[in-house]
């Protein structure tokens, strides 16, 4: 028997958005008007190149790496791209979501991206 094949990746894409004056900066902003029409053009770029349905793009709230946004995080993989713009976007979705090979330059910093927690070291 076989199923409705799962997606290939989901792409989570950081919405939130700070409040004017806040101090923290966030992925979504007033000062970056690009910032604001990368969840669109995520999608968009997706529909156009016939892969939406096997590369899900996801809205998401804050990923905690907000000094770095515009973010995405691509699964499988753990893949943090951080500093995005539309022309950045273009190049993962081909490089990495269609290619197969990720996009170092634009991968975060190793220093902000250390190896994952266990949950089993932490559970009480
Ligand atoms: S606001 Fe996007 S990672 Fe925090």
């Amino acid at each position: 028997m076989t199923g409705i094949p799962q997606p290939a990746f989901y792409i989570f894409k950081c919405q939130q958005s700070a409040p004017p004056g806040m101090p923290k900066p966030s992925c979504v902003s007033q000062n970056n008007p690009e910032s604001q029409q990368l969840m669109q053009h995520l999608s968009q770029k997706l529909m156009m190149k016939g892969i939406i349905a096997t590369a899900t793009p996801i809205q998401t709230s804050c990923l905690n790496r907000c000094q770095q946004g515009p973010v995405i995080l691509v699964e499988p993989g753990h893949t943090m791209y951080v500093n995005l713009n539309k022309e950045k976007i273009d190049r993962i979705i081909d490089e990495h979501i269609i290619g197969g090979k990720v996009v170092d330059e634009y991968v975060i910093d190793e220093s902000m991206w250390g190896e994952p927690i266990p949950p089993a070291s932490m559970a009480r």
